[in-house]
């Protein structure tokens, strides 16, 4: 059946109007209210808070123990009432200074317990500030090693965690098998040097961008969340793969955010921050929440096919 034009593009009208509304439907906002002024600025994209949906929260460069990273953390355990997220990824600089077993209760133990006694996850990568002894450390989940991969019940997902101070050929090859081995539609590297940010602080680590973006290319990679500069900022897709800089957990780097790179496609400089994401087929719906509540960022994400 041939379409006459107008109809067509009728047709194709409504077709994107739907699509666009689509991530508005789902039930439960996961953030605070806004002013109509913000919600005009730009509108919040729901999380649609399925049941059989993985959800889980990324988190940055927190562990020092200050005012900030317990705010950010209680506005977690809010957010995980109303969004239950059963896994943390974190990208790195999860405990700053002394590890002594106090140091772990006060950098890490006790900011994050309502989330702990309800049985979330915490998945760690490693930072340059963080002792190769972490991943012994049984809340962070590595299994004693410093990089590693993994496969929530939840969807067809696999995590990989890197160690983005150390990357060594060995660590490059084992990422290489990984991820032409994984047979999942999801593959999501996590790990703390940005290859791309716009970060004063760091910036850019162009010679992980060399290594490691042509392999995301490869094995469709659709998302890679990284730290170390302490801002939020979602990057504009770098060819179909969308990187996200959370490193600013408990750390706040405020005002380090330099749009001038050319790279922002959303970011916040102002507050604490982490991320919550939903993943249902092929879909990951994202909010990036600040400490005080405020929806600083949301989309959802297509995976790369
Ligand atoms: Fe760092």
């Amino acid at each position: 059946m041939r379409l006459s034009r107008p109809f067509a593009t009728a047709v194709f009208a409504l077709a994107i109007a739907f699509a666009c509304v689509q991530p508005q439907r789902g039930p439960v906002q996961v953030d605070a209210p806004q002013t109509p002024q913000q919600q005009a600025a730009a509108p919040a994209t729901a999380l649609p808070n399925r049941p059989d949906s993985l959800k889980f929260a990324v988190l940055g460069d927190f562990g020092d123990g200050s005012r900030g990273q317990y705010e950010m953390a209680a506005e977690m355990a809010r957010v995980h009432q109303r969004f239950p997220y059963e896994l943390v990824v974190t990208v790195g600089d999860n405990i700053y200074g002394s590890e002594r077993a106090q140091d772990l209760v006060r950098k890490f133990e006790t900011p994050y317990k309502p989330l702990l006694d309800a049985g979330v996850k915490f998945y760690a990568s490693l930072g340059n500030h963080d002792s190769p002894e972490q991943r012994l450390y049984k809340w962070f989940n590595m299994d004693g090693k410093r990089y590693y991969s993994f496969k929530p019940d939840k969807q067809n997902v696999r995590f990989f965690a890197l160690e983005s101070a150390y990357l060594e050929p060995d660590q490059v090859s084992w990422l290489q098998k990984e991820l032409e081995g994984s047979r999942e539609d999801w593959k999501i590297p996590y790990f703390h040097h940005p290859p791309y940010s716009s970060g004063g602080r760091h910036g850019s680590h162009a010679q992980h961008r060399q290594v490691l973006e042509p392999l995301f290319v490869k094995f469709n990679v659709s998302a890679v969340f990284t730290g170390h500069d302490h801002i939020y900022e979602r990057i504009k897709p770098q060819q179909g793969i969308v990187y996200f800089v959370t490193g600013s957990g408990g750390k706040l780097r405020r005002g380090d955010l330099d749009r001038r790179s050319g790279l922002t496609a959303a970011g916040d400089a102002t507050d604490q921050a982490f991320v919550v994401a939903e993943i249902s087929g092929d879909e990951l719906f994202f909010n990036a929440i600040s400490r005080t509540g405020r929806v600083i960022d949301s989309g959802v994400i297509t995976r790369r096919k």
